[in-house]
C-alpha cells in the first residue's frame, strides 16, 4: 500500500498537540513531507521532529503555503492556522487536488464556510473538520444510543462549553479579527457539533443569543496563566437558545471565564421522551463518561459505565480521541469514503454560531431562511 504524503499549514499548538503525534503513530500509512508556518522556526522544528529525512519547509509569508500546494506528490493537507484563514487555505488546497482536514471551527463565518463547501463539491476531494470529540468513548456510546432510538425523540439539549477561568493565552485567540469571536466560536463549536450529531438534526429555525465581556479585566487564577486585558477583544461568555425546525430546543453555553463551580466542556445533556443522557468527567482529557437516565420498574434509574471494562469511564478498547480521529481519516482517504465529520454538518455549526453573534449584536431573534 502506497504511503500517503501529508503537508501541514500551521505548526503551532494544535499541530503539535494533536495532528503530528497522532499521525506519527501511523508510520506504515503516513509520511509527513511538508511543513509550512509563517514563523520559520516552527516549521523547521516540526520537519525535524516529525518529517521524512527530505521533508520540505515553506515559510516567510502568509501565502508560502501556495508553493507547497504546487507539489503534486502531496496527497493530504491539514489546515491548522487561526480561524480567519481556514476558508482560503482549504479552498486553495482542495482546488489543488488535495484531501483536506481543516481545524475547527470550519470557518470564521457562514459565507466563508459556504466557499469551502463549494470547493469540496467542485474538487471531488475529501474534506473533514477537526471535531475530535466525536471520537471519545462517551461520545461514541451516546451516539449509538441516540441512533438505536434508546432516547426516543430528543426535544431538549444543552451544549456545554464552560470554563471557570480558561482563557487561552497562546496564539491569537482573543483577537476578534483572526478568530471571529471568543469562547463561542472556540469551544462552543465542539459542544454544538456533538449536540447536532447526537440529535441528527441539522435544521435550525431561529436563535436568540447574548454575549458578555464581564470578567476580562481580572486575569486572576487563569489555568493558562494571566491574560493581557488590553488584547482581550472578544466576548468572555456567550449563550444561545436555538429552536430547530422540528420544534426541538438547544441551549448553548460557552465561556472562557465564568463565576460558577461546575465547568463542563465539549459535553452535552440530552433529554428524550424515552430516556436522557448526560455527560460528566473531564471529557477533554479522555476522562469523560455518559450517564443514561429513564423511568423504569416504577423507579427513576441511571445507567453508568462500569469499571469492569477497563479503567473507570473507559471501554476496554479505549483509543485516545486524537488517535481515533487520525485513524478514521486515513482510512477514509484510502477507501475514498466520507469521513465521520462531514462538511455539510460542520457548516451548520458555523451558521448557528454566527446567528448567535448576530442576535447578540442586534438584540433580535435571527431566523435562518436559506
Ligand atoms: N480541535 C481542537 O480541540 C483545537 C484546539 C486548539 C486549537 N484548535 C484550532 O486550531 C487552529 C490553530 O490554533 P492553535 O492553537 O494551533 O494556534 P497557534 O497560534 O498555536 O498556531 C497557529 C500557527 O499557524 C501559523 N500561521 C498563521 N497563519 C498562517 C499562514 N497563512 N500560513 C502558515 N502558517 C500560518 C502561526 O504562525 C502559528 O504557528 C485554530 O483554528 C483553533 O481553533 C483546535
Amino acid at each position: 500500500m502506497k504511503k500517503l504524503k501529508f503537508g501541514f499549514v500551521g505548526c503551532g499548538g494544535i499541530a503539535n498537540q494533536k495532528h503530528f503525534p497522532a499521525l506519527a503513530k501511523l508510520k506504515d500509512k503516513v509520511e509527513m513531507v511538508a511543513f509550512c508556518d509563517i514563523i520559520p522556526e516552527r516549521a523547521e522544528k516540526a520537519a525535524k521532529q516529525y518529517g521524512t529525512p527530505d521533508a520540505k519547509v515553506y515559510t516567510g509569508s502568509a501565502t508560502a503555503y501556495k508553493e507547497m500546494l504546487k507539489d503534486p506528490s502531496i496527497d493530504v493537507v491539514h489546515v491548522l492556522t487561526p480561524n480567519v484563514s481556514h476558508s482560503q487555505i482549504t479552498c486553495d488546497a482542495l482546488y489543488a487536488g488535495k484531501d483536506v482536514m481543516c481545524e475547527k471551527p470550519m470557518a470564521i463565518n457562514y459565507a466563508e464556510a459556504k466557499k469551502m463547501l463549494e470547493a469540496y463539491h467542485k474538487s471531488g476531494q475529501l474534506l473533514t473538520i477537526g471535531y475530535q470529540n466525536r471520537f471519545r468513548d462517551d461520545s461514541q456510546a451516546t451516539y449509538k444510543a441516540c441512533r438505536n432510538g434508546e432516547l426516543g425523540d430528543i426535544y431538549f439539549a444543552k451544549a456545554h462549553a464552560v470554563r471557570r477561568r480558561g482563557v487561552p493565552t497562546w496564539g491569537v485567540f482573543p483577537d476578534k479579527s483572526k478568530q471571529g469571536g471568543g469562547p463561542l466560536i472556540d469551544i462552543g463549536t465542539h459542544a454544538l457539533d456533538l449536540t447536532l450529531w447526537f440529535m441528527n438534526n441539522y435544521k435550525p429555525k431561529m436563535v436568540l443569543g447574548s454575549t458578555y465581556q464581564k470578567l476580562k479585566d481580572n486575569p486572576e487564577a487563569n489555568m493558562f496563566g494571566p491574560w493581557d486585558p488590553k488584547t482581550f477583544e472578544t466576548e468572555d461568555s456567550a449563550f444561545g437558545l436555538i429552536k430547530m425546525e422540528n420544534g426541538a430546543t438547544i441551549f448553548l453555553e460557552a465561556a472562557w471565564a465564568l463565576n460558577m463551580i461546575n465547568p463542563k466542556e465539549a459535553q452535552v445533556t440530552l433529554c428524550g421522551d424515552k430516556a436522557g443522557a448526560e455527560m460528566f468527567g473531564q471529557a477533554f482529557m479522555d476522562k469523560g463518561y455518559v450517564v443514561f437516565n429513564r423511568a423504569a420498574h416504577g423507579e427513576l434509574e441511571e445507567t453508568r459505565p462500569s469499571e469492569a471494562g477497563g479503567v473507570f469511564g473507559f471501554g476496554a478498547n479505549h483509543v485516545e480521541q486524537r488517535d481515533a480521529e487520525a485513524q478514521q481519516w486515513v482510512d477514509a482517504i484510502y477507501k475514498r469514503k466520507e469521513p465521520l465529520v462531514k462538511p455539510e454538518q460542520a457548516i451548520v455549526v458555523t451558521q448557528i454560531l454566527e446567528g448567535i453573534y448576530k442576535s447578540a449584536a442586534t438584540g433580535k431573534v435571527v431566523y435562518f431562511d436559506d
